[in-house]
């Protein structure tokens, strides 16, 4: 079997083919039906072309890896915001968001993804994601460092939160006027640089990998979102924990990830303000 004979180089490389082959299938979709469907609310949207890119994938790693298991948005997210197969399992999955930022992907902004993670026995160990409006291919192997379209990635040099430019998003069911997130946001008014909000937490990922954003929060996100990233941060020197400031796990329900030198005042600010 393919999986046995290569290791996770191999893998690596893959991941990266499936998410080129993916984005060219969206690419070409992308000014046709979208066929916009509501999830669970009026923010949390599937389009037809996520339904293909998903498919395309699948379909790759069950004929050439047919011994991994996967788990993928469309397929196992349901339609009530369950947290699907986030708990670990054993041996080595593939974990698919095969349009992360579909929102943007739907408003024709240059910043979605198709991202692919890959988890040995629950630990994430490689990632890929590509955004195939720019060509922005991110990839981290665990023990390989992180790279952008081939060049070595390392976080900010920030050591201050007021130097930091922090990125955020809202889960679907955070978009109304309490939300925790909008308390945190007002809270860091003041103390870090700026906030941004892109639509996209896999790019978002990458972008605190290469140093673009020195941190970035968010609640509620799901394996599909974060498997790939995660790899890609931390591979390129930053730190990824929980809202509690314990080590990141894919069931986590929250994520703060940074250079490492902001991250506890960025959880001090974060926590106190959700209390
Ligand atoms: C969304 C994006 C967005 C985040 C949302 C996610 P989707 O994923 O990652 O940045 O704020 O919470 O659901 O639905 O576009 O794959
Ligand atoms: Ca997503
Ligand atoms: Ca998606």
């Amino acid at each position: 079997m393919k999986a046995q004979a290569n290791g996770e180089e191999t893998m690596l490389q893959d991941a990266v083919r499936y998410s080129k082959e993916a984005g060219s299938l969206v690419m070409e979709l992308m000014n046709g039906p979208l066929r916009i469907h509501e999830k669970v609310n009026l923010s949390d949207l599937v389009t037809a072309v996520d339904v293909r890119s998903e498919e395309l994938v699948r379909a790759r790693i069950a004929s050439e890896y047919p011994e991994h298991w996967i788990l993928s948005e469309e397929t196992d997210g349901g339609t009530n915001g369950e947290r699907g197969g986030a708990d670990p399992r054993p041996g080595y999955g593939w974990i698919i968001d095969p349009i992360d930022g579909t929102i943007n992907f739907i408003h024709k902004i240059a910043h979605f993804a198709i991202s692919i993670g890959i988890v040995k026995d629950g630990e994430p160990v490689v990632g890929a994601v590509f955004n195939p409006v720019t060509g922005d291919l991110y990839t981290a192997r665990k023990g390989g460092g992180a790279f952008w379209n081939g060049q070595p990635l390392a976080v900010g040099r920030e050591r201050e939160l007021g130097q930091a430019l922090i990125g955020t998003g809202f889960q679907a069911k955070d978009w109304h006027p309490d939300s925790v997130v909008l308390r945190q946001l007002c809270s860091l008014t003041g103390k870090a640089r700026n906030v941004r909000i892109n639509g996209a937490a896999s790019l978002d990922l990458c972008h605190v990998a290469s140093g673009r954003l020195t941190g970035f929060w968010h609640d509620g996100l799901y394996p599909w979102d974060v498997a790939a990233g995660l790899v890609i941060v931390r591979e390129a020197g930053g730190v990824v924990s929980n809202r509690d400031g314990g080590e990141f796990a894919l069931s986590d329900d929250s994520l703060v990830a940074t250079n490492g030198a902001v991250h506890e005042a960025l959880l001090a600010v974060l926590q106190s303000a959700a209390r």
